[in-house]
């Protein structure tokens, strides 16, 4: 394995939680829903702890948190960026539209940091001696709940954009009802709305 490459993905995975928290701290003020509030208000809690436990990692690995790369920059603009997004709905004064743009803001930025840790569990099987340890102890403990918020919010964007058409949408979204935590748990799910309305 190529170490400056996962010295990079650490780099980013680290830039992609603190976003994160920017992320949900903006989002829960364009929720109306108080269900979707309730749990971006857990999965702020839950990516505050990843900033920590990504952290606790580099300094495992020896790593500096504070280390700057053109790739890692990207992850901040697009972070700074969705944050910017939300703003802009804020301020738009419809509150049902801003909160869709949050949860499509949520989802985006969830995409990246699934990946992120998908990458991170790849490379714990592939490293050895205490960096592997270091990977495979971090990715154990985020796994699930990196699934769980984007299948989630998947399933809640999904069905907020459905019930804004003016269709029946199930809310809470059938990935959470039916506690989703695999890619195919949520095509199931999915397959199982018409049933849930
Ligand atoms: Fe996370």
């Amino acid at each position: 394995m190529k170490d400056e490459q996962l010295n990079e993905l650490l780099y980013q995975a680290l830039e992609t939680e603190l976003g994160g928290v920017e992320i949900y701290t903006t989002a829960i003020r364009c929720a109306v829903n108080e269900d979707l509030k309730e749990e971006w208000e857990e999965y702020l809690e839950q990516t505050q702890n990843h900033v920590q436990i990504v952290q606790d990692t580099m300094a495992k690995l020896e790593l500096d948190p504070e280390t700057k790369t053109p790739g890692r920059e990207v992850v901040h603009h697009i972070g700074a960026s969705l944050v910017k997004a939300m703003e802009m709905a804020l301020a738009a004064g419809n509150p049902a539209a801003a909160q869709l743009v949050a949860a499509e803001c949520v989802t985006l930025a969830e995409t990246k940091d699934h990946l992120n840790w998908e990458l991170i569990g790849e490379a714990a099987k592939k490293a050895k001696g205490a960096v592997a340890k270091a990977l495979k102890e971090a990715h154990d403990e985020v796994e699930d709940e990196e699934d769980e918020h984007l299948y989630h919010t998947t399933g809640w964007t999904r069905e907020l954009w459905i019930e804004s058409l003016g269709m029946p949408a199930v809310l809470p979204p059938p990935e959470e009802v039916k506690d989703v935590e695999t890619a195919i748990g949520a095509a199931r799910a999915k397959q199982a709305r018409a049933s849930m309305l």
